[in-house]
């Protein structure tokens, strides 16, 4: 009798430390701080203003952040940077406009979407290409690793039908369609208007290439984090703050 008290006694001793271990333990690299790595060339949803990078993004993952008890951290970095930054446990979480991919999928887990994008074709206002038809024989200008330059190399490229440039920035190709070295640019619609707006001349395709919903990215196997961005995100897309940021950066035409 006094054996079984000592062993339930241990046993419930052993499942306190444990249950208290489990709360204490860090589930971000620094504690109390999530780290996200992102690309800041991406307007409306991170982009800088003087230092600080802001955007639909930048604000989500703040108030993330402050569910969780936490600071949001940026780092900026090249995108095709990103999902190996988040893979290799140097950042917490990818947030950068990201589209869900199955191909992203095999490398790193994903939230549920908080937001919708569309792939658009810019071309000058002149242009003969009305829409992705089109662009066969043409010289195309994306974002390196975007969505953009997986479809169009995939659709097009790999196909021996068109030529691709990949360009650092979507404002670089951007700026080189202005420039005349290349005949479009396909790239997600919101930075399109953004770069559009910006630049004389130019205009965005009616016919949209493909629409895609953008996601937070966390890296495969860590659940813990995971459970608590997708809890925090499903609370501020309920409450409609989501929506109240993305109408902030996005006015309705
Ligand atoms: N939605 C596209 C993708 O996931 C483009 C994202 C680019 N984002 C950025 N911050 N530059 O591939």
């Amino acid at each position: 009798m006094k054996t079984l008290k000592i062993i339930v006694a241990v046993v419930l001793v052993a499942g306190l430390v444990l249950a208290f271990g489990a709360c204490g333990k860090k589930v971000t690299i620094k504690e109390g701080v999530l780290t996200w790595a992102t690309n800041a060339q991406f307007p409306p949803y991170e982009y800088y203003e003087g230092d600080k990078v802001v955007g639909i993004d930048a604000e989500i993952i703040t108030l993330i952040a402050e569910k969780l008890g936490m600071k949001a951290q940026v780092e900026d970095m090249e995108f095709e940077s990103i999902i190996p930054a988040v893979q290799s446990g140097k950042v917490d979480v990818g947030m950068a406009g990201m589209t869900v991919t199955d191909e992203r999928k095999k490398v790193v887990d994903f939230t549920s979407p908080y937001a919708t994008g569309k792939q658009v074709i810019i071309v000058k206002e002149d242009s003969p290409i009305a829409g992705p038809e089109d662009l066969e024989g043409k010289t195309i200008g994306v974002q390196l690793s975007t969505t953009g330059d997986l479809y169009i190399t995939w659709d097009l490229v790999d196909e021996g039908l068109a030529n691709i440039e990949r360009y650092n920035t979507g404002a670089d190709a951007v700026q080189a369609l202005v420039q005349g070295k290349i005949d479009a640019v396909v790239i997600d619609n919101e930075p399109a208007k953004v770069f559009v707006s910006m630049n004389e001349g130019l205009k965005i395709l009616e016919t949209e290439y493909i629409t895609e919903s953008y996601a937070i990215a966390v890296a495969k196997g860590n659940t813990e984090l995971l459970n608590k961005i997708e809890a925090a995100l499903q609370e501020l897309i309920k409450s409609g703050e989501v929506q109240k940021i993305i109408d902030k950066y996005i006015k309705a035409e």
